[in-house]
């Protein structure tokens, strides 16, 4: 089968002055796409700016005879966002992609969590999605094609410890993708969501010995495919890291149904059953899952 190439396409990615998205950005613009690199260039808690980040991957793509233009903006306003797509129009004229990669951590216990921990966690990650997307959406809807892959984590979508702030945001991008599916379906536009496990400044020193097994180049490969025009799926989400990747959906159990006089203590009794993970089902999206419901109670 044939190479996957997105010669002419444009796709802005979010944080790719380095860790995953600089990888990102030298993945797609090996296979022909032109790239709006953008980074603020701050430190790991989202403190400090350093314009030198997004230009260096933009360098780097350009030594390798591919395109790309750095932007500084930060994800976290409205204004940033805007400004982030204006580059893509100004330099290139459109906007193909949008990667969610941006982000930052400020990890602490629950009973500790302050607002300063939980506001910028959530500007970044998940308002920092809205703030990018939207206004690249509103292309995407004209031009009746668009890709979007967003960066989720299994820390969100499985729990762990520390991170309530982050979690909530990486959660809510499900959601987001979630229903920009529905919403782009009819204008050929695609939302996916990535949970990656790789090696980065944001990582390095919490993955141990392991560390070398997941260059952030074991990622990249399935961005590309989510990005790319061939791509099935759409509100789905995907774990990789380390060469794997895998498929995490939501599921629905067979669940139990007392249309007559179901009670808690009803409830009780049965929940074994409505746990049971035997023959569960996967909606794709709400009116799905309402109609599993109403064929349940017949
Ligand atoms: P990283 O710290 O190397 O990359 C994040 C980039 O986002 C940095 O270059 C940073 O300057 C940029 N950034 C932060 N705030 C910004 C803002 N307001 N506007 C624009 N750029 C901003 O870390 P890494 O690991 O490459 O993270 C990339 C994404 O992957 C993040 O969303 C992270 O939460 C997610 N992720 C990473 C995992 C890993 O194992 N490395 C695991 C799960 C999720």
């Amino acid at each position: 089968m044939a190479d996957l190439g997105f010669d002419g396409q444009v796709a802005i990615i979010t944080g790719a002055g380095g860790g995953l998205g600089r990888s990102h950005a030298l993945e797609l613009a090996k296979r022909g796409a032109l790239i709006v690199v953008n980074d603020l260039g701050g430190s790991v808690d989202g403190t400090g700016e350093d314009a030198s980040a997004a230009q260096k991957v933009v360098d780097e793509i350009k030594a390798a005879g591919g395109e790309a233009v750095a932007n500084h903006d930060s994800v976290a306003t409205p204004d940033g966002g805007k400004a982030i797509v204006q580059t893509a129009i100004d330099a290139f004229g459109r906007v193909d992609i949008v990667i969610n990669n941006a982000g930052i951590l400020r990890d602490k216990s629950f009973h500790n969590m302050t607002p300063d921990l939980v506001d910028p966690v959530i500007d970044v990650h998940l308002r920092g999605a809205f703030n990018v997307t939207q206004p690249a959406y509103v292309h995407m809807r004209e031009q009746g094609y668009g890709r979007i892959v967003s960066t989720a984590s299994a820390a969100g979508i499985f729990g762990n410890f520390g991170q309530t702030n982050y979690g909530a945001a990486k959660m809510g991008l499900v959601g987001f993708t979630r229903v920009l599916a529905v919403e782009g379906a009819k204008n050929n536009i695609k939302a996916n969501v990535i949970a990656p496990v790789a090696k980065s400044r944001m990582t390095e020193d919490l993955m141990g010995d392991l560390v070398d097994r997941f260059g952030p180049e074991y990622v990249s490969p399935l961005v590309a495919w989510l990005a790319h025009a061939d791509v099935p799926v759409t509100g789905e989400i995907y774990s990789v890291g380390a060469g794997h990747v895998a498929r995490v959906f939501i599921g629905v159990t067979t669940g139990y149904t007392n249309t007559g006089d179901l009670t808690a203590e009803d409830i009780r009794d049965h929940f074994e059953a409505i746990r049971d993970e035997g023959g569960y089902t996967v909606p794709a999206n709400l009116n799905e899952e309402l109609m599993k419901t109403l064929s349940s109670i017949g």
